[in-house]
Protein backbone atom coordinates (compact mmCIF):
# COMPACT_ATOMS: atom_id res chain seq x y z
CA UNK A 1 0.00 0.00 0.00
CA UNK A 2 1.40 3.23 -0.82
CA UNK A 3 1.93 5.89 2.01
CA UNK A 4 -0.37 8.48 2.61
CA UNK A 5 1.50 11.22 1.29
CA UNK A 6 1.43 9.59 -2.29
CA UNK A 7 -2.25 9.61 -2.34
CA UNK A 8 -3.81 11.77 -5.41
CA UNK A 9 -4.97 14.51 -2.53
CA UNK A 10 -4.36 16.85 -4.90
CA UNK A 11 -5.92 19.72 -3.07
CA UNK A 12 -5.26 18.92 0.54
CA UNK A 13 -3.05 21.11 2.19
CA UNK A 14 -0.22 19.75 3.73
CA UNK A 15 1.09 22.23 6.24
CA UNK A 16 -0.61 22.48 9.43
CA UNK A 17 -1.55 25.58 9.46
CA UNK A 18 -3.69 25.31 6.48
CA UNK A 19 -4.91 21.70 7.28
CA UNK A 20 -6.60 23.68 10.49
CA UNK A 21 -7.57 26.52 8.19
CA UNK A 22 -9.71 23.82 5.90
CA UNK A 23 -11.13 22.10 8.88
CA UNK A 24 -12.33 25.34 10.49
CA UNK A 25 -14.05 26.60 7.40
CA UNK A 26 -15.42 23.46 6.84
CA UNK A 27 -16.91 23.00 10.18
CA UNK A 28 -17.86 26.43 10.06
CA UNK A 29 -19.95 25.94 6.68
CA UNK A 30 -20.96 22.59 7.99
CA UNK A 31 -22.68 24.07 11.28
CA UNK A 32 -24.26 26.75 9.43
CA UNK A 33 -26.20 24.77 7.05
CA UNK A 34 -27.19 21.84 9.31
CA UNK A 35 -27.91 25.07 12.16
CA UNK A 36 -31.37 26.84 12.38
CA UNK A 37 -28.85 30.06 13.03
CA UNK A 38 -26.01 31.47 14.68
CA UNK A 39 -24.46 34.47 16.14
CA UNK A 40 -21.06 35.82 17.30
CA UNK A 41 -20.54 37.32 20.40
CA UNK A 42 -17.01 39.45 21.21
CA UNK A 43 -15.52 39.69 24.76
CA UNK A 44 -17.39 42.52 26.19
CA UNK A 45 -20.49 39.81 25.62
CA UNK A 46 -21.58 42.51 22.66
CA UNK A 47 -23.45 40.63 19.15
CA UNK A 48 -21.08 41.28 16.39
CA UNK A 49 -22.32 39.20 13.91
CA UNK A 50 -25.74 37.18 12.93
CA UNK A 51 -26.04 35.18 10.08
CA UNK A 52 -29.17 34.92 7.51
CA UNK A 53 -31.33 31.93 9.19
CA UNK A 54 -30.86 33.59 12.66
CA UNK A 55 -32.71 36.42 11.86
CA UNK A 56 -36.08 35.05 11.48
CA UNK A 57 -36.56 34.47 15.64
CA UNK A 58 -35.89 38.28 15.99
CA UNK A 59 -39.49 39.16 15.67
CA UNK A 60 -40.16 36.35 18.48
CA UNK A 61 -37.70 37.98 20.61
CA UNK A 62 -39.67 41.19 19.77
CA UNK A 63 -37.07 42.60 17.69
CA UNK A 64 -37.99 44.83 14.90
CA UNK A 65 -34.52 44.64 12.92
CA UNK A 66 -31.11 43.54 12.68
CA UNK A 67 -30.21 46.91 13.96
CA UNK A 68 -31.60 45.84 16.90
CA UNK A 69 -29.79 42.73 17.63
CA UNK A 70 -26.30 43.53 16.34
CA UNK A 71 -24.76 45.95 18.41
CA UNK A 72 -26.77 45.29 21.48
CA UNK A 73 -25.80 43.30 24.81
CA UNK A 74 -25.90 39.52 24.15
CA UNK A 75 -28.48 39.70 27.35
CA UNK A 76 -30.84 42.56 25.97
CA UNK A 77 -31.08 40.79 22.53
CA UNK A 78 -31.85 36.95 24.10
CA UNK A 79 -33.25 36.70 27.47
CA UNK A 80 -32.00 33.87 29.84
CA UNK A 81 -29.21 33.59 27.06
CA UNK A 82 -25.77 31.68 29.28
CA UNK A 83 -23.48 33.13 26.24
CA UNK A 84 -22.06 35.39 28.97
CA UNK A 85 -20.94 31.93 31.06
CA UNK A 86 -18.76 30.44 28.10
CA UNK A 87 -16.73 33.74 27.48
CA UNK A 88 -16.35 33.73 31.82
CA UNK A 89 -15.10 29.97 31.99
CA UNK A 90 -13.72 29.25 28.39
CA UNK A 91 -15.80 25.79 28.13
CA UNK A 92 -17.82 25.50 25.33
CA UNK A 93 -21.31 24.25 26.29
CA UNK A 94 -22.10 21.38 23.38
CA UNK A 95 -26.01 20.93 24.02
CA UNK A 96 -27.97 22.92 26.07
CA UNK A 97 -31.68 23.71 26.23
CA UNK A 98 -32.80 27.46 26.48
CA UNK A 99 -36.26 28.78 27.16
CA UNK A 100 -37.61 32.00 26.42
CA UNK A 101 -40.49 33.65 25.09
CA UNK A 102 -39.31 33.21 21.61
CA UNK A 103 -39.87 29.34 22.34
CA UNK A 104 -37.24 26.49 24.12
CA UNK A 105 -34.02 25.56 21.53
CA UNK A 106 -31.43 23.04 21.59
CA UNK A 107 -28.47 25.49 21.22
CA UNK A 108 -24.72 25.11 21.32
CA UNK A 109 -22.13 27.44 22.81
CA UNK A 110 -18.64 27.56 21.77
CA UNK A 111 -15.13 30.00 23.15
CA UNK A 112 -13.39 31.28 20.33
CA UNK A 113 -9.77 32.18 20.89
CA UNK A 114 -6.96 34.14 19.68
CA UNK A 115 -3.26 32.75 19.11
CA UNK A 116 -2.74 33.05 22.53
CA UNK A 117 -5.28 30.99 23.48
CA UNK A 118 -7.38 34.04 25.24
CA UNK A 119 -11.11 33.75 25.02
CA UNK A 120 -11.58 36.63 22.84
CA UNK A 121 -15.20 36.02 21.83
CA UNK A 122 -17.94 33.32 21.16
CA UNK A 123 -20.15 31.26 18.35
CA UNK A 124 -23.62 30.97 19.37
CA UNK A 125 -25.62 28.01 17.47
CA UNK A 126 -29.35 27.28 17.72
CA UNK A 127 -29.67 23.12 16.11
CA UNK A 128 -33.40 22.74 16.84
CA UNK A 129 -35.98 25.82 16.88
CA UNK A 130 -38.70 23.26 17.29
CA UNK A 131 -37.31 20.33 19.76
CA UNK A 132 -41.55 20.27 21.20
CA UNK A 133 -42.12 18.62 17.67
CA UNK A 134 -38.45 17.15 16.98
CA UNK A 135 -37.16 16.22 20.12
CA UNK A 136 -40.90 15.27 21.62
CA UNK A 137 -39.70 12.71 23.81
CA UNK A 138 -36.91 14.24 25.20
CA UNK A 139 -38.07 17.30 25.97
CA UNK A 140 -41.52 15.74 27.33
CA UNK A 141 -39.11 13.40 29.76
CA UNK A 142 -36.77 17.65 30.49
CA UNK A 143 -40.54 19.29 31.65
CA UNK A 144 -41.79 16.14 33.59
CA UNK A 145 -38.27 16.31 36.12
CA UNK A 146 -38.60 20.01 35.64
CA UNK A 147 -42.34 19.91 37.16
CA UNK A 148 -41.28 17.26 39.76
CA UNK A 149 -38.48 19.54 40.90
CA UNK A 150 -40.89 22.54 41.28
CA UNK A 151 -43.14 20.43 43.43
CA UNK A 152 -40.43 18.80 45.69
CA UNK A 153 -38.96 22.87 45.90
CA UNK A 154 -42.32 24.14 46.65
CA UNK A 155 -42.96 21.13 49.31
CA UNK A 156 -39.59 22.48 50.70
CA UNK A 157 -41.05 25.90 51.10
CA UNK A 158 -44.04 25.17 52.21
CA UNK A 159 -42.85 22.81 54.85
CA UNK A 160 -39.70 25.61 55.73
CA UNK A 161 -42.67 28.17 56.37
CA UNK A 162 -44.78 25.67 58.36
CA UNK A 163 -41.88 25.23 60.80
CA UNK A 164 -41.23 29.30 61.18
CA UNK A 165 -45.15 29.90 61.87
CA UNK A 166 -44.99 27.55 64.55
CA UNK A 167 -41.80 26.82 65.69
CA UNK A 168 -43.06 25.82 69.22
CA UNK A 169 -45.89 23.60 68.59
CA UNK A 170 -44.35 21.20 65.99
CA UNK A 171 -45.10 20.97 62.04
CA UNK A 172 -47.87 17.58 62.13
CA UNK A 173 -50.28 20.47 61.49
CA UNK A 174 -52.65 20.94 58.60
CA UNK A 175 -51.47 23.46 56.28
CA UNK A 176 -55.05 23.98 54.39
CA UNK A 177 -58.39 24.87 55.25
CA UNK A 178 -61.71 24.67 53.13
CA UNK A 179 -61.10 28.54 52.60
CA UNK A 180 -57.74 27.03 50.57
CA UNK A 181 -60.01 24.87 47.98
CA UNK A 182 -60.57 27.40 45.33
CA UNK A 183 -64.23 26.87 43.62
CA UNK A 184 -68.14 27.79 43.28
CA UNK A 185 -68.95 25.85 41.10
CA UNK A 186 -72.36 23.58 41.94
CA UNK A 187 -69.62 20.71 41.70
CA UNK A 188 -66.90 22.14 43.81
CA UNK A 189 -69.66 23.58 46.22
CA UNK A 190 -70.96 19.94 46.50
CA UNK A 191 -67.67 18.10 47.21
CA UNK A 192 -67.01 21.08 49.95
CA UNK A 193 -70.45 20.49 51.37
CA UNK A 194 -69.57 16.39 51.77
CA UNK A 195 -66.54 17.27 53.21
CA UNK A 196 -67.70 19.16 55.84
CA UNK A 197 -70.12 16.92 57.24
CA UNK A 198 -67.27 14.23 56.48
CA UNK A 199 -65.41 17.09 59.13
CA UNK A 200 -68.58 16.54 61.70
CA UNK A 201 -68.01 12.90 61.55
CA UNK A 202 -65.47 10.52 62.96
CA UNK A 203 -65.88 7.89 60.34
CA UNK A 204 -63.07 6.98 58.00
CA UNK A 205 -63.52 9.19 54.70
CA UNK A 206 -62.29 7.50 51.37
CA UNK A 207 -61.22 10.60 48.81
CA UNK A 208 -61.72 9.33 45.37
CA UNK A 209 -60.39 11.49 42.42
CA UNK A 210 -58.05 11.85 39.33
CA UNK A 211 -54.33 12.92 40.24
CA UNK A 212 -54.05 16.54 40.94
CA UNK A 213 -57.84 17.10 41.59
CA UNK A 214 -57.23 18.47 45.40
CA UNK A 215 -57.39 14.89 47.23
CA UNK A 216 -54.70 15.73 49.81
CA UNK A 217 -55.72 19.29 50.41
CA UNK A 218 -59.26 18.52 51.05
CA UNK A 219 -57.72 15.76 53.50
CA UNK A 220 -56.01 18.63 55.32
CA UNK A 221 -58.83 20.63 55.30
CA UNK A 222 -61.20 18.17 56.75
CA UNK A 223 -58.67 17.46 60.13
CA UNK A 224 -58.39 21.23 60.50
CA UNK A 225 -62.50 21.52 60.61
CA UNK A 226 -62.42 18.00 63.00
CA UNK A 227 -62.94 18.33 66.59
CA UNK A 228 -59.25 16.62 66.00
CA UNK A 229 -57.79 20.19 64.45
CA UNK A 230 -55.77 20.66 68.06
CA UNK A 231 -54.47 16.82 67.29
CA UNK A 232 -51.79 15.72 64.80
CA UNK A 233 -52.42 15.37 60.89
CA UNK A 234 -49.45 12.94 59.90
CA UNK A 235 -49.79 11.17 56.16
CA UNK A 236 -48.53 8.93 54.63
CA UNK A 237 -47.87 8.12 50.83
CA UNK A 238 -47.92 4.66 50.01
CA UNK A 239 -46.90 4.83 46.84
CA UNK A 240 -43.39 6.23 48.03
CA UNK A 241 -42.51 4.12 50.34
CA UNK A 242 -40.95 0.78 49.42
CA UNK A 243 -43.39 -2.64 50.45
CA UNK A 244 -40.51 -3.72 52.55
CA UNK A 245 -40.73 -0.78 54.86
CA UNK A 246 -44.72 -0.23 55.25
CA UNK A 247 -45.37 -2.05 58.01
CA UNK A 248 -42.47 -0.60 59.96
CA UNK A 249 -43.54 2.72 58.66
CA UNK A 250 -47.08 2.10 59.91
CA UNK A 251 -47.29 0.24 63.08
CA UNK A 252 -43.25 1.50 64.28
CA UNK A 253 -40.47 -1.07 65.72
CA UNK A 254 -40.33 -2.21 69.35
CA UNK A 255 -36.65 -1.38 71.08
CA UNK A 256 -34.21 -3.78 70.15
CA UNK A 257 -35.91 -5.34 67.28
CA UNK A 258 -33.17 -4.49 65.34
CA UNK A 259 -29.33 -3.95 65.88
CA UNK A 260 -27.82 -1.01 64.84
CA UNK A 261 -29.60 2.39 64.41
CA UNK A 262 -32.88 1.47 65.07
CA UNK A 263 -31.78 -0.05 68.33
CA UNK A 264 -33.99 1.92 70.37
CA UNK A 265 -37.28 1.57 68.45
CA UNK A 266 -39.06 3.76 66.39
CA UNK A 267 -42.81 5.15 66.34
CA UNK A 268 -45.29 4.16 63.82
CA UNK A 269 -47.41 6.42 62.02
CA UNK A 270 -49.98 5.60 64.15
CA UNK A 271 -48.57 5.99 67.10
CA UNK A 272 -47.75 9.42 65.88
CA UNK A 273 -51.10 10.40 64.71
CA UNK A 274 -52.54 9.59 67.80
CA UNK A 275 -55.59 12.11 68.59
CA UNK A 276 -55.37 13.21 65.64
CA UNK A 277 -55.48 12.19 61.94
CA UNK A 278 -53.72 9.50 59.77
CA UNK A 279 -54.02 10.03 56.17
CA UNK A 280 -53.30 7.30 53.95
CA UNK A 281 -52.50 8.60 50.98
CA UNK A 282 -52.53 6.44 47.23
CA UNK A 283 -54.16 3.58 49.75
CA UNK A 284 -55.13 1.50 46.02
CA UNK A 285 -50.59 0.91 46.22
CA UNK A 286 -50.75 -0.83 49.27
CA UNK A 287 -49.28 -4.60 48.98
CA UNK A 288 -52.11 -7.29 50.01
CA UNK A 289 -49.85 -8.39 53.03
CA UNK A 290 -50.58 -5.16 54.81
CA UNK A 291 -53.97 -4.66 53.95
CA UNK A 292 -54.80 -7.78 56.37
CA UNK A 293 -52.81 -6.27 58.92
CA UNK A 294 -54.12 -2.57 58.98
CA UNK A 295 -57.62 -3.50 58.97
CA UNK A 296 -56.53 -5.56 61.73
CA UNK A 297 -55.67 -2.22 63.54
CA UNK A 298 -58.69 -0.02 62.55
CA UNK A 299 -61.00 -2.78 63.84
CA UNK A 300 -59.69 -3.05 66.84
CA UNK A 301 -57.95 0.57 67.04
CA UNK A 302 -54.33 -1.49 67.95
CA UNK A 303 -51.16 -1.87 66.76
CA UNK A 304 -48.63 -4.23 67.04
CA UNK A 305 -44.90 -2.87 66.65
CA UNK A 306 -42.22 -4.94 64.34
CA UNK A 307 -40.56 -7.06 66.85
CA UNK A 308 -42.91 -6.66 69.82
CA UNK A 309 -45.34 -9.13 70.82
CA UNK A 310 -47.32 -6.14 72.68
CA UNK A 311 -50.67 -4.48 70.79
CA UNK A 312 -50.38 -0.80 71.32
CA UNK A 313 -54.03 1.14 71.31
CA UNK A 314 -54.01 4.30 69.03
CA UNK A 315 -57.17 6.99 68.91
CA UNK A 316 -56.93 7.78 65.06
CA UNK A 317 -59.14 8.83 62.53
CA UNK A 318 -58.48 7.38 59.15
CA UNK A 319 -58.34 9.29 55.74
CA UNK A 320 -58.06 7.38 52.72
CA UNK A 321 -56.95 9.04 49.19
CA UNK A 322 -56.40 7.14 46.14
CA UNK A 323 -56.58 7.62 42.07
CA UNK A 324 -57.19 4.22 41.12
CA UNK A 325 -60.39 2.71 40.31
CA UNK A 326 -60.35 0.84 43.96
CA UNK A 327 -63.60 -0.67 42.98
CA UNK A 328 -62.23 -2.53 40.13
CA UNK A 329 -59.26 -3.42 42.06
CA UNK A 330 -61.49 -5.00 44.43
CA UNK A 331 -63.02 -7.14 41.63
CA UNK A 332 -59.42 -7.96 40.67
CA UNK A 333 -58.79 -9.75 43.75
CA UNK A 334 -56.06 -7.01 44.01
CA UNK A 335 -57.86 -5.14 47.21
CA UNK A 336 -59.54 -6.68 50.27
CA UNK A 337 -63.00 -6.32 50.18
CA UNK A 338 -63.67 -5.74 53.77
CA UNK A 339 -60.65 -3.41 54.09
CA UNK A 340 -62.12 -1.47 50.77
CA UNK A 341 -66.03 -1.18 52.76
CA UNK A 342 -64.26 -0.17 56.21
CA UNK A 343 -62.79 2.90 54.63
CA UNK A 344 -66.06 3.07 52.30
CA UNK A 345 -67.92 4.51 54.78
CA UNK A 346 -67.70 8.05 53.74
CA UNK A 347 -67.07 8.13 49.95
CA UNK A 348 -66.34 11.91 48.34
CA UNK A 349 -65.46 11.88 44.84
CA UNK A 350 -63.80 15.25 43.65
CA UNK A 351 -64.71 16.20 40.43
CA UNK A 352 -61.94 16.65 37.59
CA UNK A 353 -61.06 19.96 36.86
CA UNK A 354 -62.94 19.75 33.32
CA UNK A 355 -66.65 19.09 34.99
CA UNK A 356 -66.14 22.27 36.64
CA UNK A 357 -64.54 24.36 34.03
CA UNK A 358 -66.55 27.69 35.46
CA UNK A 359 -64.03 27.71 38.76
CA UNK A 360 -60.98 28.02 36.17
CA UNK A 361 -60.74 32.04 36.56
CA UNK A 362 -60.99 31.95 40.13
CA UNK A 363 -58.29 29.01 40.34
CA UNK A 364 -56.39 30.49 37.84
CA UNK A 365 -56.26 33.93 40.11
CA UNK A 366 -55.60 32.09 42.98
CA UNK A 367 -52.82 29.75 41.77
CA UNK A 368 -51.01 33.06 40.35
CA UNK A 369 -51.13 35.18 43.46
CA UNK A 370 -49.88 31.96 45.34
CA UNK A 371 -46.86 31.78 42.49
CA UNK A 372 -46.30 35.66 43.19
CA UNK A 373 -45.81 34.97 46.82
CA UNK A 374 -43.35 32.47 46.50
CA UNK A 375 -41.71 33.99 43.67
CA UNK A 376 -41.90 37.41 45.24
CA UNK A 377 -42.54 38.90 41.98
CA UNK A 378 -46.07 40.78 41.54
CA UNK A 379 -48.10 37.90 40.13
CA UNK A 380 -48.83 37.09 36.10
CA UNK A 381 -51.67 38.88 34.64
CA UNK A 382 -53.60 36.68 31.59
CA UNK A 383 -54.10 38.63 28.67
CA UNK A 384 -57.68 38.17 26.58
CA UNK A 385 -57.36 34.74 24.64
CA UNK A 386 -55.40 33.57 27.40
CA UNK A 387 -58.27 32.53 30.33
CA UNK A 388 -59.95 31.00 27.10
CA UNK A 389 -57.69 28.57 26.40
CA UNK A 390 -57.21 27.37 29.62
CA UNK A 391 -60.72 26.87 29.85
CA UNK A 392 -60.75 24.70 26.89
CA UNK A 393 -58.34 22.68 28.45
CA UNK A 394 -58.70 18.87 28.72
CA UNK A 395 -56.15 18.72 32.52
CA UNK A 396 -55.90 15.64 32.46
CA UNK A 397 -53.38 16.44 35.41
CA UNK A 398 -55.79 18.88 37.12
CA UNK A 399 -55.27 21.60 39.23
CA UNK A 400 -51.53 20.53 39.68
CA UNK A 401 -51.40 20.61 35.85
CA UNK A 402 -53.19 24.35 35.43
CA UNK A 403 -50.56 25.19 38.59
CA UNK A 404 -47.53 24.11 36.37
CA UNK A 405 -48.31 25.75 33.09
CA UNK A 406 -48.85 28.63 35.14
CA UNK A 407 -45.60 28.77 36.73
CA UNK A 408 -43.76 27.40 33.66
CA UNK A 409 -45.07 30.27 31.82
CA UNK A 410 -44.53 32.72 34.05
CA UNK A 411 -41.10 31.65 34.40
CA UNK A 412 -40.58 31.94 30.52
CA UNK A 413 -42.41 35.34 30.21
CA UNK A 414 -40.16 38.44 30.57
CA UNK A 415 -43.46 41.05 31.10
CA UNK A 416 -45.84 40.60 33.61
CA UNK A 417 -48.66 39.30 31.46
CA UNK A 418 -48.91 35.85 29.70
CA UNK A 419 -50.75 35.21 26.20
CA UNK A 420 -52.77 32.43 24.82
CA UNK A 421 -49.19 31.62 22.51
CA UNK A 422 -47.35 31.20 25.23
CA UNK A 423 -49.53 29.08 27.56
CA UNK A 424 -50.00 26.56 24.35
CA UNK A 425 -46.53 26.36 23.94
CA UNK A 426 -45.97 25.29 27.53
CA UNK A 427 -48.77 22.76 26.90
CA UNK A 428 -47.22 21.35 23.69
CA UNK A 429 -43.86 21.22 25.36
CA UNK A 430 -45.22 19.40 27.82
CA UNK A 431 -46.56 17.28 25.20
CA UNK A 432 -50.02 17.72 25.22
CA UNK A 433 -51.67 19.27 21.88
CA UNK A 434 -54.06 22.34 23.14
CA UNK A 435 -57.14 21.85 22.47
CA UNK A 436 -59.91 24.76 21.06
CA UNK A 437 -60.05 28.09 23.27
CA UNK A 438 -63.33 27.63 24.97
CA UNK A 439 -64.68 31.72 25.93
CA UNK A 440 -65.54 31.93 29.12
CA UNK A 441 -68.87 31.91 29.74
CA UNK A 442 -69.92 35.22 30.29
CA UNK A 443 -68.27 36.47 27.22
CA UNK A 444 -69.68 33.70 24.99
CA UNK A 445 -72.02 35.09 21.87
CA UNK A 446 -71.94 31.88 20.16
CA UNK A 447 -75.12 29.58 19.48
CA UNK A 448 -73.70 26.09 19.46
CA UNK A 449 -75.39 22.75 21.35
CA UNK A 450 -71.63 22.70 23.34
CA UNK A 451 -72.85 24.69 25.83
CA UNK A 452 -76.09 23.32 26.55
CA UNK A 453 -74.63 20.14 26.57
CA UNK A 454 -73.72 20.43 30.21
CA UNK A 455 -75.30 19.00 33.39
CA UNK A 456 -78.52 21.40 34.22
CA UNK A 457 -77.58 22.42 37.69
CA UNK A 458 -74.68 24.04 36.31
CA UNK A 459 -76.20 25.87 33.40
CA UNK A 460 -78.99 26.75 35.82
CA UNK A 461 -76.71 27.98 38.48
CA UNK A 462 -74.92 30.42 35.95
CA UNK A 463 -78.38 31.81 34.17
CA UNK A 464 -79.33 32.70 37.83
CA UNK A 465 -75.91 34.10 38.33
CA UNK A 466 -76.49 35.90 35.23
CA UNK A 467 -80.09 36.67 35.80
CA UNK A 468 -79.21 38.98 39.35
CA UNK A 469 -75.56 40.46 38.57
CA UNK A 470 -78.06 41.70 35.57
CA UNK A 471 -80.73 42.92 37.53
CA UNK A 472 -78.66 44.57 40.59
CA UNK A 473 -76.52 46.66 37.46
CA UNK A 474 -79.49 48.04 35.93
CA UNK A 475 -81.26 49.11 39.49
CA UNK A 476 -77.55 50.31 40.48
CA UNK A 477 -78.01 47.97 43.06
CA UNK A 478 -81.37 47.98 44.46
CA UNK A 479 -81.76 44.78 45.88
CA UNK A 480 -85.70 45.42 46.64
CA UNK A 481 -86.16 46.43 43.06
CA UNK A 482 -84.11 43.60 41.40
CA UNK A 483 -85.82 41.17 43.29
CA UNK A 484 -88.91 42.32 42.29
CA UNK A 485 -87.71 42.48 38.43
CA UNK A 486 -86.88 38.63 38.84
CA UNK A 487 -90.03 37.83 40.64
CA UNK A 488 -88.63 36.63 43.78
CA UNK A 489 -88.53 37.59 47.41
CA UNK A 490 -85.72 39.81 48.66
CA UNK A 491 -84.74 37.18 51.53
CA UNK A 492 -84.26 34.78 48.16
CA UNK A 493 -82.38 37.27 46.40
CA UNK A 494 -79.63 37.53 49.68
CA UNK A 495 -79.47 34.03 50.02
CA UNK A 496 -78.87 33.15 46.60
CA UNK A 497 -76.33 36.10 46.59
CA UNK A 498 -74.66 34.91 50.05
CA UNK A 499 -74.38 31.48 48.50
CA UNK A 500 -74.53 31.53 44.65
CA UNK A 501 -73.67 27.99 44.23
CA UNK A 502 -76.03 26.15 46.57
N1 LIG B 1 -59.65 23.59 44.75
C1 LIG B 1 -58.37 23.94 44.80
N2 LIG B 1 -58.04 25.21 45.02
C2 LIG B 1 -56.75 25.60 45.01
N3 LIG B 1 -55.71 24.78 44.83
C3 LIG B 1 -55.98 23.49 44.63
C4 LIG B 1 -57.32 23.00 44.63
N4 LIG B 1 -57.27 21.68 44.41
C5 LIG B 1 -55.98 21.36 44.29
N5 LIG B 1 -55.20 22.44 44.43
C6 LIG B 1 -53.72 22.47 44.32
O1 LIG B 1 -53.38 21.56 43.30
C7 LIG B 1 -52.25 20.76 43.67
C8 LIG B 1 -52.64 19.30 43.69
O2 LIG B 1 -53.54 19.03 44.76
P1 LIG B 1 -53.45 17.72 45.65
O3 LIG B 1 -52.03 17.38 45.94
O4 LIG B 1 -54.35 17.89 46.80
O5 LIG B 1 -54.04 16.68 44.60
P2 LIG B 1 -54.29 15.11 44.75
O6 LIG B 1 -55.70 14.87 44.37
O7 LIG B 1 -53.82 14.64 46.09
O8 LIG B 1 -53.37 14.56 43.60
P3 LIG B 1 -52.60 13.13 43.49
O9 LIG B 1 -53.64 12.07 43.30
O10 LIG B 1 -51.75 13.29 42.27
O11 LIG B 1 -51.82 12.97 44.76
C9 LIG B 1 -51.80 21.30 45.01
O12 LIG B 1 -50.81 22.27 44.79
C10 LIG B 1 -53.05 21.95 45.57
O13 LIG B 1 -52.73 22.97 46.46
MG1 LIG C 1 -52.19 13.41 46.59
Amino acid sequence: MPPIASLPTAKLPLDAEGIHALAARSMFELFSSISEGMFLIDRSGRIVWVNDSYQRFLPALGLGSVQDFVGHMVEEAIPGTQMRRVLETGQPELIDLLTNRAGTFVVSRIPLRDEAGSVIGAIGIVFFDHPETTLRPLISKFAQMQRDLDDARRELAAQRNRSLAAPATGERRAKYTFASFIGSSPAAAEVKRQARRAAQSSSPVLLLGETGTGKELLAHAIHAASSRAGGPFVSVNIAAIPDTLLEAEFFGVAPGAYTGADRRGRDGKFKLADGGTLFLDEIGDMPASLQAKLLRALQEGEAEPLGSNRLVPFDVRVLAATSRDLAALVREGRFREDLFYRLHVLPIRVPPLRERRSDIPALVEALCEDLALRGGDAPPELLPGALALLAGQPWRGNIRELRNVLEQAAMRSDSQSLDAEQLARVLREAGVEPAAPLEPLEARTDTGDEQWLRPLAVQVAELERRAIATALRTHGGNKLASARTLGISRAKLYERLENPDR
